[in-house]
């Protein structure tokens, strides 16, 4: 048996089935680079689902949670953490005036948002949240039913009331599904679990118009496009517009687990003392991690690189595209790419796992690449060939 397939046979036996898992058993990794038990190494494009945003245990953010492990790691909320009041600064300085409520992941920051909208909305009895179809928001009760696909919710029935799906990027059914109930407008500037779909520019100052217009909160889910993968700290800094709420986790953390939901101003002090709570947000240690996320990204120039190295792939896989009729689209932002293909990219994405290049492919037909901002044009070189490579042997 080898070292994989022991690890594989604990999880069989002791961990519940709720993955589809690749039999791949990851034991180390460092920036751009990761290596399984078995020692291969592979180069990976889709870090941690988004959590590795500046690789794979970024120096700056190991070393923070190495001398916050020794100093304190966990403070309850009833008392004050120098860590959390200097991250919350560092997230509003960077993103737009208002104040951070810390949970422990991107389902937990949406539903902070979510609550915080309702106890807005409680006062006028609104309470209705407007999402989009192929949407993607955590998998808690709330969050299944925010998301805008059907099936994350089967089989947990009955759903929490006061969620409505609207198509993306569609103004007018926005504006149509706004009632009296309506307290909010809730989306991802780039929805990209659910096939790298970017927001036009027009429909988001529309959007932004129409929140202003009717009282809404519009709440932007930055947990996959924020922490400058985008080109840009945040994704909505893309746009001329700025949300009411955003929420964030995954690469705001550097690889430790950590949710944010940031409210503007004038929702700043909705959620009052004991309206919404919890244990383990905010943690000296995450919020080590997170700082040394800031660090990184200031000191090292990570913005302009995601900028830059998102150009350059794209470029790249333009060149692809000329080469291979089933590649339809590229879609990107920044270090946010979407290779849409007219066939299944399954066997793509195990072909390029043996090749030793990790990627992703969602919705069934679109590669997601999303690499750690640290990436540079030899990493990226090279995983394009391997890219390359695959395409060239696909059959179809
Ligand atoms: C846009 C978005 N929101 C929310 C979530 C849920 O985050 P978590 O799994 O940390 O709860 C995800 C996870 O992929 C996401 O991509």
């Amino acid at each position: 048996m080898s070292k994989t397939e022991k690890v594989i046979a604990m999880y069989d036996k002791y961990v519940m089935k709720t993955y589809t898992r690749t039999p791949l058993c990851l034991a180390k990794g460092k920036g751009t680079f990761a290596w399984d038990i078995e020692g291969n190494g592979y180069l990976d494009l889709f870090p941690g689902w988004a959590v590795s945003g500046t690789g794979h245990c970024h120096p700056r953010v190991a070393s923070a949670v190495a001398k916050q492990a020794k100093k304190l790691m966990h403070v309850s909320n009833n008392y004050y953490s120098e860590e959390q009041g200097k991250l919350a600064k560092a997230i509003v300085d960077s993103a737009f005036p208002g104040k951070v409520f810390f949970g422990n992941s991107g389902a937990e920051a949406n539903e902070a948002a979510v609550k915080l909208a309702r106890k807005y909305g409680g006062a006028t009895g609104r309470f209705e949240i407007i999402t989009m179809t192929k949407s993607f928001h955590g998998r808690t009760l709330a969050m299944i039913t925010a998301t805008g696909q059907d099936k994350v919710k089967y089989g947990f029935e009955p759903l929490p009331a006061g969620f409505v799906h609207v198509p993306f990027n569609d103004i007018e059914a926005v504006k149509k599904a706004v009632n009296e109930k309506t307290i909010g407008v809730m989306l991802e500037p780039i929805q990209c679990e659910g096939g790298v779909n970017i927001a036009d520019e027009a429909y988001m100052r529309a959007l932004r118009a129409l929140c202003d217009e009717k009282d809404l909160l519009l709440i932007f889910d930055e947990v996959q496009t924020g922490i400058a993968r985008s080109g840009k700290m945040f994704c909505y800094q893309n746009y001329d517009i700025a949300p009411d709420v955003m929420t964030l986790a995954k690469a705001l953390g550097g690889g430790l687990p950590i949710g944010a939901c940031i409210a503007g101003v004038k929702y700043q002090d909705v959620l009052t003392p004991g309206a919404h709570a919890s244990t383990f947000g905010g943690s000296p240690i995450v919020c080590a991690a997170a700082l040394g996320v800031f660090e990184a990204i200031k000191k090292e120039g990570l913005v302009k690189n995601a900028r830059v190295m998102g150009g350059y792939i794209r470029k790249k896989l333009e060149a692809l595209k000329k080469k291979y009729g089933f590649i339809k689209e590229i879609r990107s932002m920044g270090l946010i790419i979407g290779v849409e293909l007219g066939i299944k990219g399954e066997d793509i994405y195990k072909e390029c796992m043996k090749e030793g290049l990790l990627l992703n492919c969602t919705q069934e037909t679109v590669l997601r690449i999303m690499p750690p901002i640290t990436i540079t044009k030899i990493e990226a070189d090279k995983a394009i060939s391997i890219l390359d490579k695959v395409l060239s042997g696909i059959k179809i």
